[in-house]
């Protein structure tokens, strides 16, 4: 007579619980890497929607409701050679990641300790710029920035005004510093200190600033100097410090100085 029990123990043996483990998390992994391969593309242009949304806003464009691919197709965008300040055609905008770009042994470059205030280690050699015109006149130009905050790498988008020296916006857009904390650059009352700032002074020293505390603005303790000064960051010292570092790098002469340069002298306004 057939052992009725012979069928359970061969199911319940080690061999068919490995098979059914193993069949199991194969068709598990094949279908989680499938659900990923196939968002990739979603999440990469959620991502790049979000950033079009971002500059639009910095640049004061940003209108709800109104789709940020038709507003962001009047804005520019080129590659600028920093080294030299120069548009160039190649690498395109369209294939850039900053990311990549700063890790290539070609398309990058080490930063050299003694200038890395942004504490980023490597950048692209390009980097791209967006130009809001008015007719054919440049308006503003928007950069990409970033750097070390107290936790994380926060990265933003700088505005300026078509004199290349006054600012119109700074917004992150990605940072890791604490809510309530560090997270206060994100608010629209800190942002909006921004706007009207001037960042060198005439010699063309770099002077804008995140100071301690709040800017003096009525007589007799305003002075020259509040026309570069932005108010701390309450109990975020360290990442306004950050803010200020990450912005005087890429104004700089290492970052995006040069290009600013031709800008003031005018070669930059019609590429
Ligand atoms: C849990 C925790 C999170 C913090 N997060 C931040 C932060 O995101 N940014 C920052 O500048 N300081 C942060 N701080 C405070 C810093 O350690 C430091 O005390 C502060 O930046 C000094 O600024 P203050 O002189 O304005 O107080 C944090 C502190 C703690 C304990």
């Amino acid at each position: 007579m057939a052992d009725p029990g012979a069928n359970r123990r061969s199911r319940d043996s080690v061999a068919n619980t490995l098979i059914v483990a193993v069949s199991l998390s194969l068709v598990c992994s094949v279908l989680v890497a499938g659900t990923a391969v196939f968002l990739k593309p979603i999440q990469l242009q959620n991502e790049a929607d979000y950033r079009q949304r971002i500059i639009l806003d910095v640049a004061g464009l940003y209108e709800p409701g109104v789709d940020p691919g038709v507003a962001f197709a009047g804005i520019e965008a080129r590659m600028v050679e920093l080294e030299s300040g120069e548009y160039v055609d190649e690498p395109s905008v369209d294939t850039f990641d900053a990311q990549t770009f700063a890790s290539d042994a070609e398309l990058g470059i080490a930063i050299p300790a003694d200038l890395d205030i942004a504490a980023i280690r490597r950048r692209a050699r390009y980097a791209p710029v967006y130009l809001v015109r008015e007719g054919n006149e440049i308006e503003q130009i928007i950069l990409p920035v970033y750097g070390s905050g107290l936790w994380s790498t926060m990265y933003g988008y700088l505005a300026l005004e078509n004199d290349a020296r006054t600012v119109r916006g700074l917004r992150f857009y990605s940072h890791a510093e604490t809510p309530g904390l560090g997270d206060q650059i994100d608010k629209p009352s800190w942002r909006s200190q921004w706007a009207g700032k001037k960042l060198f002074d005439d010699s063309g020293e770099i002077r804008i600033e995140v100071i301690r505390g709040t800017v003096a603005t009525e007589a007799p303790a305003a002075s020259a100097d509040t026309a570069f000064q932005v108010d701390g960051l309450a109990g975020a010292t360290l990442t306004g410090r950050g803010v200020t570092n990450l912005v005087h790098y890429w104004i700089g002469e290492h970052g995006f100085g040069p290009y600013l340069e031709q800008l003031q002298n005018d070669k930059g306004l019609q590429p």
